[in-house]
Parts: C-alpha cells; structure tokens; sequence
C-alpha cells in the first residue's frame, strides 16, 4: 500500500505541550535510510517535531505513521521498543561515571546475554569510546560527549535516531566529525533525523532540509536545493 522508501509519513500535525499548538499544520514523508535535518529560527519549533515524533510532545491532531503502523499516540517507550531513539539537545550523560558505567546504565533495557555485542557494535561506531572507557564522562571533550550520547541510544541498533542539535557549543572541528559521524550512521541505512543551527554545514551532510517558522514547514526539499535557495540564503546563511 504505501511507498515502502516512506518510514515516517506526518499529516496535518498539530503538536505541543498541552496549551496551543506550537508545531501546525505539518506534513512530511521521511525516507528511509536517509538523512533529513530541521532548520529555521529560535523558537520555530523544531525541536518540538523532533519531541512530537518521539512521543514527548504531544500530537493534538493529524497523523504520524511508521512503517505503516499509527505512532502519534503511543508512547516513547513504545517508539523506542519499535526503534526510534532519541538524543536530546544538550550532554545529559552522567558526568561523574565513567563511559564503561554510561554505556551500562543505557543498555538496561537490552537482554543481558546481548549487552556486550551492543557495546561491541557501538565500538565500532565510535572507536574513541573504546579508548576513553574508563576515563568519566565529564572528562570527556564536547565531541567526545556527544558521541557517547549517540553511543548510548545507538547500543539498540535503532531503525532511526532523533538528534537535536548535536553540533551545539562544539568547536569547529568537532562539528564537521559530528555532521561525518551522522553522515556514516546514514550510509549504513540508519534514517537519522536532525535539528540543527549550524544549517550550512548540517545541510551538506543531508538528504533532505526542512525549514520551519513559527511551527510551520515553509519548505522541503533535498539539502543541497534548500542550501541554495535566495529566501533561505537570506534568512540564515548571510547572504
Ligand atoms: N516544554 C515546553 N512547554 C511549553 N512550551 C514549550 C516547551 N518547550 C518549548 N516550548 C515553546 O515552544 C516554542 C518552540 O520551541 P522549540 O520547539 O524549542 O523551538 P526550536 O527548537 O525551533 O528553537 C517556543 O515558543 C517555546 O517557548
Ligand atoms: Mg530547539
């Protein structure tokens, strides 16, 4: 029945925190495998559709569907049981413990016979956590914490990762080994769902671009066409 290159397809959606909608009127089919990155202004709601679609904000009306199956109800639990993971804006891991006890502490909900070839899959994802095991988390540099972010939720092997603003307070290089990072999830058919300020450099890694303003998609579109656009150029990207 639908296009099987459609994992999330979004209609109509209306989503936010329980007052007025903050998220309007949204459609967008998601592709599979692919990369797609939300862009726009403070305040646009971006991180609310990223929130919507995990289950954290709340679907007023309209549709999300995945792989198919009605998701706009269920709960992020149920989301991540079906392999959607979420990494929020900002490091929450634990600063005090080191990545070994991190890493653990995110695989609960994984069969213990499975946790080690978890660990082992994420290793190979980001061989950096591999050498920083023992070191704390709060040690860890911007970059490194990020990675260890993703490698916590990554350790379920997700059908597709929700990050918001993972380049955020990074230094410029880190940036582009984040945005590569990402860039390698996709290539191995992850479907992987950004937010992000850095739009030039997040967009060059992407598929797709959505903008938002004022919780509308005023335009979609593969990266690279978003990228070039006069209206866009002018907003965000200085000309
Ligand atoms: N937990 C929340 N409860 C109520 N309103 C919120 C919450 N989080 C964000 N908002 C509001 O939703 C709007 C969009 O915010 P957000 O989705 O964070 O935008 P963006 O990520 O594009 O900067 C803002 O007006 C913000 O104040
Ligand atoms: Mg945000």
């Amino acid at each position: 029945m639908a296009d099987p290159d459609i994992l999330i397809n979004i209609r109509a959606l209306d989503a936010g925190y329980g007052g007025p909608a903050i998220v309007r009127g949204v459609d967008l089919d998601i592709r599979r495998g692919k990369m797609i990155t939300f862009v726009g202004p403070n305040g646009a709601g971006k991180s609310t559709l990223l929130r919507a679609l995990y289950g954290i904000a709340k679907s007023y009306s309209g549709t999300i569907t995945y792989d198919d199956e009605r998701l706009d109800q269920s709960s992020a639990l149920d989301r991540y049981a079906r392999g959607i993971v979420f990494v929020p804006q900002g490091r929450c891991n634990f600063g005090q413990m080191s990545v070994a006890e991190n890493l653990e502490i995110a695989a609960h909900r994984i069969p213990r016979a499975e946790r080690k070839a978890a660990r082992e899959h994420v290793f190979e994802l980001f061989p950096v956590l591999q050498e920083r095991f023992t070191t704390l988390a709060g040690n860890l540099s911007g970059g490194e914490q990020q990675l260890l972010e993703m490698g916590m939720v990554l350790q379920t092997r997700p059908v597709c990762l929700l990050v918001d603003e993972p380049s955020l307070g990074l230094s410029p290089k880190m940036q582009a080994d984040i945005f590569a990072n990402l860039a390698e999830l996709r290539d191995m058919e992850m479907t992987v769902i950004a937010v992000e300020q850095n739009v030039r450099e997040a967009l060059a890694v992407s598929d797709e671009a959505a903008v938002l303003v004022q919780g509308e998609i005023v335009m979609h579109g593969p990266a690279d066409k978003v990228v070039e656009d006069e209206g866009m150029r002018r907003a965000y990207l200085g000309g």
